[in-house]
């Protein structure tokens, strides 16, 4: 017989896409104290260094491993470093989770996880709407895309009658009109759709799924499709409403910690500005102050889908 097994529900929390700015998610996974955090892409995976276990920044990555009880996993978005994603696949394989530091796990394409009963499947990936703006090989790459061989590969690999859970960075093609809608976006106006369409290909061949969660839009949204028992969970970019997902959580606990999170922040800069303003003039010097120097800006922070 085998041993006793840990019957009690884990708490799963969905965060939106949190491009390397992780204090919003640090609050979150404090104040909610779920099991597991599954990061729905864009997680911001740009430096190894970033994420060393000796790290000091102040409200980097480790700060989340406060807790000390929160797993995180993340699949890739477009705004990643997908070489060094790339690397950590082809000496870890793309099946299963890849520990980056602890507590801290990549869930390449085609990786799986079981939580609470269910089987998840992870497959990153979408386009870069700015990636004109981006170097090459720096700040963008060609491997952002979904590609229909990768899915080829998933769909020989995985077992596809047995997945319950989708987590993606985009949505499969049929759900782009919800999405552009959501966005108040017209569909001509997409620059491409090859990771949403190849993500389409696996939509057709998953019975069991009935919840899908995926980033991306930096919008949120439910909806399902007509002759499907899917529901999609889009989720907006953090710290912004509709960027937490969870089970386990009242949809109501999760808005009163993005809706507290915002009025701290809010707060925090009245207060800032309150301090700037009691400065007496004559302490500001009589020349126009050289404007500070603006520091070189992650690559991620650098905005667009
Ligand atoms: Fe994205």
């Amino acid at each position: 017989m085998a041993g006793k097994k840990d019957t009690k529900k884990k708490k799963v929390l969905f965060v939106g896409d949190t491009h390397a700015e992780f204090a919003f998610m640090n609050y979150a996974l404090k104040e909610l104290k779920p099991d597991v955090a599954i990061v729905v892409g864009d997680f911001g995976y740009w430096r190894k260094s970033d994420f060393e276990e000796s790290g000091t920044e102040p409200g980097y990555f480790f700060d989340s491993l406060v807790n000390d009880q929160t797993k995180v996993y993340f699949c890739d978005g477009n705004h990643e470093n997908h070489k060094l994603l790339r690397e950590l696949v082809a000496e870890h394989g793309s099946d299963k989770p890849i520990r980056i530091r602890k507590r801290l796990y990549y869930m390449p394409r085609g990786s799986t996880l079981k939580l609470n009963g269910k089987r998840y499947l992870f497959v990153g990936g979408a386009l870069s709407i700015d990636k004109e703006f981006r170097e090459p090989g720096k700040t963008w790459f060609p491997e952002e895309l979904l590609t229909e061989p990768e899915v080829k590969a998933i769909m020989k690999t995985v077992d596809l009658d047995k997945i319950d859970v989708m987590v993606t960075h985009t949505v499969p093609s049929v759900g782009i009109d919800d999405v552009c809608k959501a966005c108040q976006l017209q569909r001509d106006w997409l620059l491409g759709t090859v990771s949403e369409d190849n993500l389409q290909l696996l939509f057709e061949r998953l019975p069991r799924v009935r919840d899908w969660y995926f980033g991306h839009w930096h919008q949120t949204a439910e909806f399902t499709v007509p002759r499907s028992r899917v529901n999609f969970h889009m989720l907006n970019m953090t710290p912004y409403e509709g960027c937490l997902r969870g089970k386990g959580y009242s949809k109501k606990r999760l808005a009163r910690v993005e809706k507290e999170y915002m009025e701290r922040l809010e707060a925090e800069a009245a207060a800032a500005e309150a301090e700037a303003e009691a400065v007496p003039e004559e302490a500001l010097g009589s020349e126009t102050p050289e404007a500070a120097e603006v520091p070189a800006e992650k690559p991620e922070a650098a905005g667009g889908l």
